[in-house]
């Protein structure tokens, strides 16, 4: 009760997440009775949306604001996709959580070529970067990600990982990243109620992983 929720994709017909109004209505009530009282609203921008930019997502957040009516607490952020475009996206106005954070997500394939140059950017820029879903890039190892954590990249987990709703794999590597203490933040990447009704109920998690997640939770707050 009273989560904060760093990343969904509720800003409904932009990208890959909730599509209509009426949807975005329904997953609004839905989420105010797990308990969600603030959200930051994450859009995808990379190539494959090629409408969303600062402007567009903003006016189309103020047309959301105006539709929907909710007891929860709404901002607009962003999830940057690292790739070719990003270079220019981040010369534009950034859509971050604070003035400071910026979410930031990879492909599930591979890093982007120039990985090391652009999270070196984004610092030059004033940012610091939340990779979304670390647990979901298999293809990086874990000495990788350590690097990037002590460049001072901060990871957030998706709580879907941790039912298995993206394998075995992702479950079990999401676990150990939240064991050792790797993770700063946790969101939802809410695409759909219909899945999150689903798979929800299936998250079974050790005391100690409670713990954990508690933490992140907390740590939500400051965003
Ligand atoms: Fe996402």
């Amino acid at each position: 009760m009273g989560m904060t929720d760093v990343h969904a994709h509720l800003l409904y017909g932009v990208d890959d997440g909730v599509s209509t109004l009426d949807e975005a209505s329904k997953a609004v009530s839905y989420l105010e009775s797990l308990g969600v009282r603030r959200m930051f609203l994450t859009p995808h921008i990379m190539t494959d949306c090629p409408n969303n930019d600062a402007t567009f997502l903003k006016q189309r957040f103020d047309e959301f604001l105006m539709q929907i009516s909710s007891k929860i607490e709404f901002r607009l952020a962003a999830e940057y996709m690292l790739d070719e475009n990003f270079a220019k996206h981040l010369k534009e106005e950034v859509l971050s959580f604070d003035s400071r954070h910026m979410l930031v997500e990879t492909s599930y394939l591979s890093a982007p070529m120039e990985l090391d140059i652009m999270i070196y950017d984004i610092m030059a820029t004033g940012f610091q970067p939340i990779l979304a879903h670390p647990e979901r890039y298999l293809y990086m190892a874990d000495t990788k990600l350590k690097q990037l954590l002590a460049r001072g990249v901060k990871l957030q987990l998706n709580l879907l990982s941790l039912a298995g709703f993206y394998g075995r794999g992702v479950s079990m590597r999401a676990r150990t990243l939240l064991l050792e203490g790797k993770y700063d933040f946790v969101g939802t990447d809410f695409h759909s109620t219909k899945h999150y009704e689903r798979i929800l109920p299936n998250i079974e998690l050790k005391k100690q992983e409670i713990d954990a997640v508690k933490l992140l939770l907390e740590n939500n707050q400051n965003l």
